[in-house]
């Protein structure tokens, strides 16, 4: 192990853990309920951190676009919360699910309020918020995302129509909850505008950068007229801490100890508050649905590094 300070050379740091997930190889699988998402070359594996002060390193595929899918609903949450400030807060819940990110039992019994906005049924309201108040939801959503990152993000509509295709189970939890009143839209206007949020592109260096300000716990965090104040930012970081990754957050904060989001696409972006932001992405997943290999090479950064936020 290298022992790193606080001048530390993340790029010998990235080197080293490349070189240790060789031992990974074959471990997970590419998911294929999303029959876009099974078409991507399992091998590629990239890794960009970014410190808050605006240093990069990178390694491997870090300018590789891939589909950031639910890493999106931090973005949207973004929007949700500058629109509707804590009455957001009685439609959708703060605490962590301990469930599948799709599951429907929970959402049932707790009467179609999901248990928080990162979970499938959470971001689907947050979707039904940004189609009521937005003009342009589509159109809005991707100038905010292309302005916290200051790059052409585009969304992959081809995606985003694959996961329409097969979107069963978040049809299924949109209806539970517009038969709760807990959706106020047309179901099929708010999961196209879901899916296509969730087919947002970018590499592991743009998807570094739209999460770094959130690493600046002084600042405010967004763009345009959607920004978050110091104090909602830093409630986004625990709502990632506790949530960010479905039934997996614990094993999350226990092995790696950093706020972070997951997506189906094999990335996680993941922040230690006023050091750095770190994006990885693999695509082979584990069974809770996150990056097998970008769950390791986080433990390992934080192990190596010696700093996680406990
Ligand atoms: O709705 C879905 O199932 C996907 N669009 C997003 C799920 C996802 O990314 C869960 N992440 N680990």
């Amino acid at each position: 192990m290298c022992m790193l300070t606080d001048m530390m050379d993340y790029g010998a740091v990235l080197c080293e853990i490349a070189v240790e997930l060789k031992e990974f190889e074959g471990k997970g699988k590419v998911p294929s309920y999303i029959p876009e998402l099974a078409k991507v070359d399992p091998n590629q594996f990239g890794m960009c951190l970014t410190t808050v002060e605006g240093t990069r390193y990178e390694i491997g595929d870090s300018q590789v676009k891939f589909s950031i899918q639910s890493i999106s609903k931090v973005l949207s949450l973004t929007i949700a919360i500058n629109i509707l400030r804590s009455d957001l807060w009685k439609r959708v819940g703060v605490e962590p699910s301990g469930n599948p990110f799709n599951s429907i039992v929970q959402l049932e019994y707790e009467n179609g309020i999901p248990r928080n906005p990162f979970i499938n049924a959470g971001a689907i309201v947050i979707a039904d918020v940004l189609v009521s108040q937005l003009k342009r939801p589509k159109e809005e959503f991707l100038a905010f995302v292309q302005g916290i990152t200051g790059s052409d993000i585009q969304y992959n509509e081809q995606v985003a129509q694959s996961e329409k295709s097969v979107g069963y189970m978040n049809t299924s939890l949109a209806y539970m909850m517009k038969e709760k009143g807990n959706l106020v839209n047309d179901v099929e206007e708010v999961l196209d505008f879901y899916y296509l949020q969730c087919s947002l592109e970018m590499t592991c260096v743009e998807l570094a950068e739209a999460f770094r300000n959130f690493g600046e716990t002084g600042k405010p965090f967004g763009h345009g007229e959607y920004i978050l104040t110091m104090s909602q930012a830093l409630r986004m970081n625990a709502l990632m801490l506790t949530c960010g990754f479905y039934d997996e957050s614990g094993e999350f904060a226990f092995e790696v100890g950093l706020p972070g989001k997951s997506g189906v696409g094999g990335a996680i972006v993941a922040l230690l508050p006023e050091r750095y932001c770190v994006s990885v992405w693999s695509p082979p997943l584990n069974k809770k649905g996150n990056s097998s290999k970008g769950m390791k090479a986080l433990e390992l950064l934080t192990t190596k590094t010696g700093g996680s936020i406990f």
